[in-house]
């Protein structure tokens, strides 16, 4: 399948925009369609794992529509959203109804938040997005409190080879049917096998989080690693 919206190189963060400024409206719908509805119950789990008491900070990078962070504002957090794509905070806002979020726009790579402000600071589907990974997780350290927690949910790359081989062809040929059904648009969702072909997944991940020095470093592995939770408390 041919993409279009996947290039690495400069224009890649505004490939990236492109992408989800076009498919903003349906994000949500083929989220469920292509999850099976399954996204629900990991962005839980990623939850679940970020905790919040009430009263904490906690941001949401990459929110998109606002999932993780209404999630996280339930669990009774000060939450911010932070995210690129205005089309994409225009439906996040438009669930804002008790307006409990504080939602922005801005690039995760350079956030302008304070240094050790947020007590945890997720991202879900957005780390392999970004033009660095590395640099995003760097920015994700740099605004936990020490003590505070990392987690990243993501595409995770299957260790069993045949488990691989029938996971990446559904993502390569699958996916991007649902994309031309629902939004008239295969090439933004055959960017999803696209850029997790050039990212390190979960393993990565672990790496650069040991590199900047985090404790208590977990990987929750979802489906056979077909999606993963990397957790590190700074
Ligand atoms: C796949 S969506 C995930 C949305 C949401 N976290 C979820 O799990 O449903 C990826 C989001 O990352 C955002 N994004 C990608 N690169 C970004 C960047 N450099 N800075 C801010 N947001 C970015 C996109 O605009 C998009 O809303």
């Amino acid at each position: 399948m041919g993409g279009g919206y996947f290039t690495n190189d400069t224009t890649r963060a505004e490939r990236v925009r492109d992408l989800f400024d076009a498919i903003a409206p349906r994000y949500d719908l083929i989220n469920d369609l292509q999850s099976l509805w399954l996204h629900r119950r990991w962005k839980k789990r990623l939850v679940a794992l970020a905790n919040p008491r009430s009263g904490q900070r906690a941001l949401d990078l990459c929110c998109g529509t606002g999932d993780i962070a209404f999630a996280l504002a339930r669990n009774g957090a000060d939450v911010t959203g932070l995210d690129f794509s205005k089309p994409m905070l225009d439906q996040a806002n438009r669930r804002n109804c008790d307006l409990t979020v504080t939602f922005r726009e801005g690039d995760a790579l350079e956030t302008g938040l304070p240094d050790d402000h947020f007590d945890c600071v997720t991202i879900a589907f957005g780390l392999r997005n970004l033009a660095s990974f590395e640099n995003g997780l760097r920015e994700m350290h740099r605004l936990t409190k020490p003590g505070g927690k990392m987690l990243v949910l993501d595409f995770g790359k299957p260790t069993f080879a045949p488990w691989r081989w029938i996971y990446f062809c559904y993502l390569k040929w699958i996916v991007p049917w649902f994309g031309r059904l629902i939004c008239r648009d295969a090439p933004a969702y055959a960017y999803i096998h696209e850029s997790l072909e050039n990212y390190p997944a979960q393993d990565g991940v672990e790496k650069v989080m040991h590199e900047l020095g985090c404790k208590e470093i977990t990987i929750h592995r979802i489906l056979g690693s077909a999606m993963t939770i990397n957790v590190g408390v700074k």
